[in-house]
């Protein structure tokens, strides 16, 4: 994953590199380092964040014009200081995001010609082939393209040489990346977020593609090597500094926004009509990875119930090497908040080789799969800090519902569904809100779990999706052992996990299916279970008797959807604050994952 930020300016850059690469500790926050010249050549690394990197600069070493820095989320080596980035060698400065493949390889080769290492890390070997190629005699911009043509994998790489202060160095290939400018400034970065207020226009480079950058210009090579013209879009204002509020966590944050995300994503997305190649489609594939998964998994339900299309599920990170066919007439939809997922993004070309069309369902319309997507078709929950996915999830599963009623529209289906679909998102907002005002339950239910450190989550059709999501959340925040499973394959094996005073959650609402479910939380209970039903007002009579705790929860149908959501997100967020667990930032995670 990582962050990466590099500015070459007329004035000192050391203030704006650091509150750029503080925008980008979504990538990773584990460690963070920066390297600045112009004048002198200063390298420092911490373990830890942005803000503990300021506080290790001197002041007397912030004059550099130019300098790149990276926010980490460490793939090859432990979160220390030598393995944080830039890796220099000899004068040479290198940040990177991505994977360099075949570095055990480059690395066993120059040990063997005399070069020592200092990290743990697949990026050390880039500073490393730079300053060979440098010491062959080759000028600064050869150096770098005679290194990269050495690596496998994927990379975004910025350089900055000790004898070369006024210029930055990019490579591409595979992680994305991209150049921003405004009169005297030129910046490297890994997205649009850490270029605002500090550049009015950027553009992505290409793969293969060398950048030089200075103060005044930007100079980009295509991968043979002929100079590029690239077309350059206006940075979007950063969003106001997102403020707490009366919220302790920009997680509990960001649930309590969701009324408002749903209601300015259904707004948006009602009525918009889908161009002729997309509503022809004969099968919908999405794609996505973890919450954005789960979002797909649960509207899929309504989706094939509006449309009448087989629509797959697919993780992204199997689908992109499983060689599935393809069938024609099939249109993709990537689900994606950040749109820079790399496993979802490595779906693309295989849908582009085969003609097929591709939605992108994505928060950040500045990202990578919204530019590559034949058609965006966005969520609008506003920026989402915390890592867990929480009102990005909600405002997927409006946003996938609406793609749904506009499939449904363009194919002449059935209008009582489509009524059904767009009532519930019209009622989901405010269901949103009732559904908080249970906290204090919740957080009673949540401190039980927390005690009994495990939980089993259940459930059929959306509610079995829902109850993956549930399961995602509750370890995500709390490190609680939680699984889930469509509640029809408990007797198949999972049912052996159920012990006396077993935590067993049921998210069911009063479908045709919900005397199915009430048979599946019987048969735990038989075996000691403490069930606890998550239903409406009708499926609380069904479990009565049968679950120790009813939650009756508000809504019927879709709109009841999202308050079992809203209820899984308090509970877990709960769950956390009983363990003391870091809420906003869980360990071992980042909030965009831009590695496969
Ligand atoms: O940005 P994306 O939606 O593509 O991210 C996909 C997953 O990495 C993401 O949903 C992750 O599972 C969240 N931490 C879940 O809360």
């Amino acid at each position: 994953m990582c962050g990466i930020v590099g500015l070459v300016s007329t004035q000192p850059v050391a203030r704006d590199l650091i509150s750029g690469l503080g925008q980008l500790e979504y990538r990773g926050y584990d460690s963070a380092g920066i390297a600045l010249a112009g004048p002198g050549f200063v390298v420092r690394k911490v373990i830890g964040c942005a803000t503990d990197l300021a506080a290790a600069l001197r002041l007397d070493e912030t004059a550099g014009r130019a300098g790149i820095a990276h926010t980490r989320w460490a793939t090859h080596g432990k979160p220390e200081e030598r393995n944080a980035h830039p890796h220099v060698y000899q004068g040479v400065a290198v940040v990177h995001n991505g994977i360099i493949e075949n570095h055990a390889m480059l690395r066993e080769r120059l040990v063997e010609s005399g070069h020592v290492f200092l990290s743990d890390t697949d990026s050390e070997v880039v500073p490393h082939l730079i300053a060979e190629a440098r010491a062959r005699g080759a000028a600064h911009l050869d150096a770098v393209q005679q290194a990269v043509e050495w690596l496998h994998g994927a990379y975004a790489i910025a350089v900055l040489f000790a004898d070369k202060p006024d210029h930055i160095f990019v490579a591409k290939y595979g992680s994305p990346v991209l150049i921003g400018a405004r009169s005297g400034v030129v910046a490297v970065a890994s997205d649009t977020i850490a270029l605002a207020g500090l550049c009015l226009r950027y553009t992505a480079l290409e793969d293969g593609d060398l950048a030089v950058l200075t103060p005044d210009s930007v100079r980009i090579l295509d991968s043979f090597g002929k100079t590029a013209s690239r077309t350059w879009e206006l940075v979007m204002d950063r969003e106001q500094a997102a403020e707490l509020d009366r919220f302790e966590h920009h997680t509990r944050r960001e649930i309590a926004e969701q009324p408002v995300a749903l209601r300015n994503t259904d707004a948006l997305l009602r009525g918009k009509p889908l161009p002729d190649g997309i509503a022809a489609a004969q099968r919908l594939i999405f794609v996505a990875c973890g919450s954005s998964l789960y979002a797909a998994a649960t509207a899929r339900v309504w989706i094939e119930k509006l449309t009448g299309l087989p629509c797959d599920i697919e993780i992204a990170s199997e689908y992109r090497y499983r060689e599935a066919p393809i069938q024609a007439g099939s249109v993709a939809v990537l689900v994606s908040q950040s749109g820079e997922t790399a496993d979802s993004l490595a779906c693309l070309p295989l849908f582009r080789a085969r003609g097929v069309p591709v939605v992108g369902v994505v928060n950040v319309t500045q990202s990578t799969i919204a530019r590559a997507s034949d058609l965006v078709w966005p969520t609008t929950a506003g920026r989402e800090l915390g890592v867990a996915a929480t009102k990005s999830f909600t405002a997927q599963l409006v946003a996938l519902l609406r793609l749904g009623v506009a499939f449904s529209q363009a194919r002449d289906c059935d209008p009582a569904v489509r009524a059904q679909v767009v009532a519930g998102l019209t009622a989901a907002p405010m269901i949103c809100a009732e559904t908080e005002e249970m906290e204090p339950a919740l957080a009673e239910l949540a401190h039980w779990i927390a005690g009994e450190n495990e939980a089993l989550f259940i459930g059929r059709a959306a509610g079995a999706a829902i109850a993956g999501e549930a399961a995602l959340k509750l370890k995500e925040l709390s490190y609680i052992r939680a699984e889930a499973y469509a509640a029809g394959e408990l007797k198949h094996g999972p049912i052996a996990l159920i012990r006396q005073g077993s935590p067993v959650l049921v998210f069911a609402g009063t479908d045709a299916l919900v005397g199915k479910t009430v048979s599946n939380a019987e048969e735990v209970r038989a075996r000691g279970a403490n069930v606890v039903a998550f239903t409406d007002a009708d499926g609380a009579s069904a479990f009565a008797g049968v679950a120790e705790t009813v939650m009756a929860l508000p809504g019927r149908g879709v709109g009841h959807m999202f308050a079992q959501v809203v209820a899984l997100q308090l509970l877990a967020y709960h769950a956390a604050l009983a363990l003391g667990r870091n809420v906003d930032r869980p360990r071992n995670l980042a909030k965009s994952v831009t590695v496969e």
